[in-house]
């Protein structure tokens, strides 16, 4: 979900839509906004649908300041108009990210006291405690209705009554205030603030702001206040637009030979064909003394980290396994001191991943994290990691982001490998690699025209399998995700030589497989499963090094080679391009596919 506030002398309207709109990809099921107006008097609109819907139809009067705004993702409740947010109580008109865990319990105290509610959100209970609480200020209200929650926030709170005032808090779900002339801004994300503002300031868990037009103060819940130091954005406004492409995602795919330049800036070692990764904060004597490697993301981050596992294993011969963060919490896990935990998460504020990083280091767990977002909620509760500099990621399913992911834990697997046992010349072979992949992706992108004409014969059928065998298989995995994702098609990947043991039963000349084909030491093999598929009349696509005869297939996409521990990186590109054409082929939304968030904030 997305939040924005404005007080100032302007109107806040627009510059809440603006804000909203851009920070639609964080949930899109429905959206409104709370305004003080001229005559103090609190205006309050919201709706099912997209904020575009919710804001055209506005009524001209509908001004004011100062204002809040939010776009929702439902958890609790259906989306509904009820539901969407402000959540209203009185004079009071609150916005909300996050989850309250006693939220059922407050209703049920507040409904005993009289209270009629309106929505069947854990939301709305805060506007409720807010609203009756006794404190003459705004900020001491929200205060004293923050300690009686349990659960996590991101919130902004208007009171036209005391119309002088925004307040924000945050525990669990970012808050950012930014910094104008006489103005002042807030966001759940500085995509929101990019254009308004340059100088920001990132709330901490338990902190709380009072903002005026004039300027803030932060506080913790125990009020003590804080002292906090403005920062800049380093990001222009231009990230945050898809000029020159079509959608968001189109453009993710193509800045990932620059996105892959920049995670690998300044990071290999020409002297010790190693690599420098100065946020590990890891000793090499404790580098040497790890016995095991543990890698936990959601959705595409874990399959990621499947591709991650392998390489930690391949060059610095660690057993590593990649798990979703979601089960390994629930599933009280052994944590030991010679495992090095590595999380993975683009935005660095999926929910399951922080609870289990969180889980982690309450039992003395050492935690590295692999982000895309700095100063994220991840990436600070993390005992070291990499960046990955990919710059902002707007598209709900995630391109360029994947692929940096997979170099970080490549240059992760160099680090590690090279203080054990990877020879210098094996170091170098790799380094070599990576330097060589933005070319090779460049390669890949400029054969988009055929990979388009393969999604839309793809887009025709009702699913696809997607296979691949060990370095293969988290690729066709990640492949499968993505038609998913935004094609809507069904898609489930198999390791190759798993579809004889079942799958095999549905393969005809309806159920296209997508086969991950690199030229390794499992080629044969794998085309011995397309000799299967094919005696069925199962079509094949095939995403190789070379293509394969043609009386298993003539729908190929050829992609350069690697060095075979690097492919992976270079396989998964077509697939993007795959699902992304096979998505407009069926007229889908893009940047936004239904049902979908880009940072899931809850359990
Ligand atoms: C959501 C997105 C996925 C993403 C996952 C993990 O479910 O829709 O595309 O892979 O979250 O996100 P993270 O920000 O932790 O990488």
């Amino acid at each position: 979900c997305g939040i924005v506030a404005y007080i100032g002398p302007q109107d806040a309207v627009p510059i809440l839509a603006e804000g909203l709109q851009r920070l639609e990809y964080r949930g899109y099921d429905s959206a409104g906004l709370a305004v003080v107006g001229r005559g103090g008097e609190l205006k309050v609109r919201k709706a099912k649908g997209r904020v575009h819907e919710c804001v055209d139809a506005l009524p001209a009067r509908f001004k004011g300041s100062p204002g809040i705004g939010h776009t929702r993702w439902a958890t609790h409740g259906e989306p509904t108009d009820a539901n969407a947010h402000p959540h209203v109580s009185g004079t009071v008109a609150v916005v909300h990210n996050g989850i309250i865990e006693n939220a059922e319990e407050l209703r049920a105290k507040l409904t005993a006291d009289g209270v009629e509610f309106s929505s069947e959100t854990d939301s709305e209970v805060l506007a409720h405690l807010i609203a009756r609480s006794g404190a003459a200020e705004l900020e001491e209200a929200v205060r004293q209705a923050l300690t009686a929650i349990v659960g996590t926030y991101g919130i902004a709170v208007v009171d036209s009554a005391r119309p002088d005032r925004v307040v924000v808090a945050r525990n669990g779900s970012p808050v950012v205030l930014g910094i104008g002339d006489k103005e002042m801004y807030a966001a759940s994300d500085v995509a929101a603030l990019v254009g308004h503002t340059r100088q920001v300031v990132h709330l901490d868990d338990g902190e709380l702001a009072v903002v005026h037009a004039g300027g803030f103060r932060t506080f913790t819940l125990d009020a003590r206040a804080t002292a906090k130091q403005p920062a800049d954005i380093e990001i222009d406004a231009a990230s945050y637009d898809h000029t020159g492409h079509e959608h968001f995602m189109a453009k993710e795919i193509h800045e990932q030979p620059e996105a892959v330049e920049r995670a690998l800036r300044g990071r290999l070692d020409p002297r010790f064909h190693t690599a420098h990764l100065g946020g590990l904060n890891l000793e090499p004597r404790e580098a040497r003394a790890i016995r095991r490697v543990k890698i936990i993301g959601c959705g595409s981050a874990y399959y990621s980290g499947q591709i991650g596992a392998q390489l930690i294993e391949e060059l610095a011969r660690i057993p590593a396994d990649a798990e979703p963060a979601s089960e390994f919490r629930y599933r009280n896990p052994v944590v030991e001191p010679d495992t090095l935990y590595v999380a993975v998460s683009q935005s660095g504020e999926t929910y399951d991943t922080l609870a289990a990083v969180q889980e982690l280091r309450r039992k003395g767990g050492r935690v590295l994290g692999l982000v895309n977002v700095v100063g994220s909620a991840i990436a600070r509760e993390c005992d070291g990691g990499i960046y990955l500099h990919a710059g902002p990621e707007i598209s709900v399913a995630s391109t360029k982001t994947f692929t940096s992911t997979c170099v970080a834990f490549a240059l992760l697997a160099l680090h590690l490998g090279r203080i054990r046992d990877l020879s210098p010349s094996d170091g170098r072979r790799i380094a070599a690699g990576l330097r060589a992949l933005p070319g090779q992706i460049r390669e890949i992108l400029a054969r988009e025209e055929h990979i388009a004409s393969l999604a839309q014969e793809l887009s025709r059928s009702p699913g696809a399998f997607f296979i691949g065998r060990v370095r293969g298989y988290p690729v066709a995995r990640e492949g499968a995700q993505k038609l998913k994702e935004i094609a809507y098609l069904h898609a489930e990947a198999y390791p190759a030589s798993e579809l004889k043991h079942g799958p095999l039963a549905l393969v005809g000349p309806d159920l296209p497989t997508v086969a991950v084909l690199p030229d390794d030491d499992l080629a044969g093999k794998n085309l011995a499963t397309l000799g299967e598929i094919r005696a069925r009349r199962g079509p094949v696509v095939a995403v190789a090094h070379t293509a394969p005869d043609p009386k298993i297939t003539e729908n190929v996409v050829l992609v350069p080679k690697n060095e075979p521990e690097l492919d992976p990186i270079l396989l998964g590109v077509p697939l993007q391009l795959l699902a992304y054409h096979a998505a407009i082929a069926l007229g889908h939304d893009i940047d936004k596919p239904r049902n979908l968030a880009k940072s899931v904030t809850v359990e």
